[in-house]
């Protein structure tokens, strides 16, 4: 069976970008006949500083979040990344194929510390492509949901998995995909178009969090930038009209219809009619799942149990697979 590997950040409040880019679709996964395994990326998110006690706090509600999103742990391996050591093994022996002008390329790096001294960003910062290769590759996994800000990433993967074949002539790596797919793979900001909707933006009415309870969301879709013409009658019309495009991509995706079915229902309307509609719908949605991580915040002990048995399973599989990386390698096993 295909194997599916993705993962999150647990580095502060998850959003709505984060649920419909990714774990909405990474709960619809598990019934499409695959094998499925999510990752809560603590690795990824310490290439920034993070409390060591926000960090703990904030991987247990990320896993909550999942749960509460529709990933079963009877289903899905869900587990956090540092406590199966095979992917900063793997990470290790990628970052010797991998190379620095690939690295100098990446996007999300330049926009990272764009505006900050990148003398002082960590190393971890700059090899954190590496590790992701590394997260998706020591499973041999091929299908990788993900939002649209992580495609670079992933073609990075298949560029490092080719030259690894390529230098110790092998087939060792299946290539991975990138799935992007669904109306919600870029959610942008509610008061700017053009920039992403993200955990780290320091206004907290630029995104909807799963936290937010039933007024905040209403507030927040209330006061979201829009533009003075009403909705258009069909998806052509959104051309050049990012805000619009956004509140109906992100109701479309809430709803699980096309832009067009949207159109054909709100079309010639104006904002204060929509508005008030996409505030329920995302109340509707997200308000079960908010309710789900409340109870589950009251039970870490549960949460902690349940990461330790994904991580066992995903041991199970990465372990191998590792050695056998190791093998290829010409590293002495003596097993
Ligand atoms: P992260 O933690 O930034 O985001 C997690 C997932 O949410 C998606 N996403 C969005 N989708 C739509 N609209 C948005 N505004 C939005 N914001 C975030 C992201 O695309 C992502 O799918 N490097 C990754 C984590 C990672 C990973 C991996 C992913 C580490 N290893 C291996 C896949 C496979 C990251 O920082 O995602």
């Amino acid at each position: 069976t295909p194997r599916v590997f993705s993962g999150i950040q647990p580095s502060g409040n998850l959003t709505l970008g984060n649920y419909l880019g990714a774990l909405k679709r990474f709960a619809a996964k598990q019934d499409e006949g695959v094998e499925t395994i999510y990752c809560l990326v603590d690795l990824h998110a310490i290439t920034v500083w993070q409390e060591p006690e926000a960090l703990k706090r904030q991987t247990r509600e990320a896993a909550a979040a999942f749960i509460a999103s529709g990933v079963d742990p009877s289903k899905s391996i869900l587990f956090n990344q540092s406590q199966v050591s095979a992917h900063a093994e793997m990470a290790w022996l990628l970052n010797c194929v991998a190379r620095l002008g690939w690295m100098n390329r990446m996007t999300q790096f330049k926009d990272k510390v764009a505006g900050k001294n990148a003398e002082n960003a960590s190393l971890g910062l700059y090899a954190y492509p590496s590790l992701m290769a590394a997260d998706i590759l020591v499973y041999h996994a091929t299908m990788v949901p993900v939002g649209e800000d992580q495609k670079q990433h992933v073609e990075l993967t298949r560029d490092i998995a080719a030259k690894f074949n390529h230098d110790y002539g092998t087939e060792f790596f299946p290539s991975p995909e990138p799935l992007i797919e669904g109306t919600a793979t870029r959610v942008m900001s509610l008061k700017d178009g053009t920039k992403k909707m993200s955990k780290s933006d320091p206004a907290d009415a630029s995104r909807i969090n799963l936290t937010d309870d039933a007024d905040t969301i209403a507030k927040k879709f209330k006061r979201a930038v829009s533009d003075p013409e009403p909705l258009p009658e069909s998806a052509e019309g959104l051309t050049g009209r990012a805000e619009a495009k956004n509140l109906v991509n992100i109701y479309a995706a809430l709803a699980d219809v096309t832009q067009e079915q949207v159109l054909a229902e709100f079309g010639g309307k104006g904002w204060g009619v929509f508005k008030p509609a996409l505030a329920d719908l995302a109340v509707a949605k997200l308000s079960p799942i908010s309710t789900e991580m409340a109870r589950l915040r009251d039970d870490p002990a549960e949460i902690d149990r349940i990461l330790g048995r994904g991580a066992e399973q995903a041991r199970a599989i990465a372990q191998p697979i590792l050695e056998r990386a190791k093998d290829i390698m010409g590293m002495v096993r003596s097993l």
